[in-house]
């Protein structure tokens, strides 16, 4: 019998986890210097909570969500996003009783059923941020600029920022209505999808990729034209704070994102490089968010990076990851009694932080030596009888070639000079 993953899952293998890893490690730092703190939720969420939140005529919810009955009959689903969790967790934790603003992130696998292709996965993982509770625009340019100064500690370049204002409850409307009106006045020109949406989506009209409605959009009314006095003026004000930190971006009013709970700034950051799959993060402001899960005016704004997508716009750009991938000492051992006494070295070496291995096939020192080379040992060692017998053994720097001997005793701190890492 032969099992494969499921379409459009990967299994993470090393190497290639450690650059997982390496990523991980930049975000937490560096989400944690702009005082993000990190949240987890549940992989899955009573299905409504997406429907209400993502909104009920949008492709993730229509068609992409997955969605089983539990043994006590609840319609659960796995999340396929990580905004709606984060609010209902806001909500339900009575965060808002709390100082504010709230400054979350998160880490971790989503699913959507979707047409795997590259860049687009069944269960990819996002690493997101979410701000709640201010309407700040310096918030929005903050979580804007924390993408991309992400991206840029990772190496990436030329990266298009795209910008818009979807406006809000009171403008968008007004908005939807004459672009409803312009669609159906040029309705047999659009395709057959986005006939269907004039009535159900108007605005994903915009975002369509036929060629005939392309060329419809692009005499479309715009929403920035139709933005309501304060919407505009957050609007400009976002650009402001943009242009205050040097980040490039092209204002779009064609941009509209994904998800229905899109108030005011909404963005995409795009990678040329990357074909179909270009978005490398998204995301926008959710002012009603909460009002539609809990009943609570709070504002919000975050965005979502596909972290597969970025390790694909990495490798687009020929930019490796400064990867550990070499191991401070390899110990060779020659003989069982030597073996008892290589294994409580190597105990005590790990516990004091250095990277360590042994032989655990019962080779020939020839082949622990090819196996030390092959995992990038800096140093090895060799401990046989004789050394026993010495209670001393040399230290063997592989690149130099350089040996240096020393006491068994004083085998860890030796090597702690040696490799000079910082153990804590
Ligand atoms: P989204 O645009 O649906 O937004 O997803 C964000 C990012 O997740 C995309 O730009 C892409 O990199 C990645 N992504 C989405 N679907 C897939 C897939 N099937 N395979 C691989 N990568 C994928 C959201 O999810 C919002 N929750 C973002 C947000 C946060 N808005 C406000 N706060």
């Amino acid at each position: 019998m032969k099992f494969n993953a499921p379409r459009g899952t990967n299994d993470i293998l090393p190497p290639e986890s450690t650059k997982w890893q390496y990523i991980e490690k930049i975000t937490h730092n560096l989400f944690t210097n702009y005082n993000y703190q990190e949240i987890r939720t549940p992989i899955f969420e009573y299905t409504e909570l997406f429907q209400r939140g993502i909104g009920e005529v949008t492709d993730i919810v229509e068609k992409e969500m997955y969605t089983f009955e539990d043994k006590g009959g609840r319609s659960i689903t796995l999340r396929p996003e990580g905004t709606a969790s984060v609010i209902r967790s806001f909500l339900e934790n009575k965060i808002y009783g709390q100082a504010q603003p709230t400054k979350y992130y998160y880490i971790g696998p989503m699913f959507r059923y979707e047409r795997p292709q590259s860049g687009r996965f069944r269960q990819f993982h996002q690493l997101g941020v979410e701000a709640v509770a201010s309407n700040d625009p310096a918030l929005d340019a903050e979580i804007i600029s924390l993408g991309i100064r992400l991206l840029e500690k990772l190496g990436l370049e030329d990266l298009d920022v795209h910008l818009n204002s979807v406006g809000c409850k009171s403008c968008r409307p007004k908005y939807v209505e004459k672009l409803k009106k312009y669609l159906n006045e040029n309705r047999d020109d659009l395709c057959d999808n986005c006939k269907d949406r004039i009535e159900k989506n108007p605005l994903r009209v915009l975002d369509c990729k036929n060629e005939g409605c392309k060329m419809v959009i692009e005499d479309a009314p715009k929403i920035t034209e139709h933005l309501c006095e304060d919407c505009r003026i957050h609007f400009d004000e976002v650009q402001n704070y943009l242009d205050l930190i040097n980040i490039d971006y092209t204002v779009n009013p064609l941009l509209v994102r994904g998800l229905d709970y899109y108030t005011n700034t909404a963005f995409e950051i795009k990678d040329n490089s990357l074909g179909a799959q270009d978005t490398v993060f998204g995301g926008g402001r959710y002012n009603g968010l909460a009002e539609e899960i809990g009943n609570r005016d709070i504002p919000g704004i975050g965005f979502a990076l596909g972290i597969e997508r970025l390790l694909l716009s990495l490798e687009e750009q020929g930019i490796e990851l400064p990867v550990e991938d070499s191991l401070d000492l390899y110990i060779t051992v020659i003989g069982d009694k030597a073996k008892a006494e290589a294994f409580k070295l190597l105990d005590m070496l790990r516990n004091e932080g250095l990277k360590t291995e042994i032989d655990y096939l019962e080779r020939s020192v020839g082949s622990q030596m090819k196996s030390a080379d092959r995992m990038n040992a800096e140093y090895t060692i060799i401990i046989g009888e004789d050394e026993l017998n010495k209670n001393s053994a040399t230290i063997r720097n592989m690149k130099s070639g350089n040996e240096k001997e020393v006491k068994l005793d004083d085998l860890t701190s030796e090597m702690k000079q040696l490799v000079d890492k910082e153990v804590f």
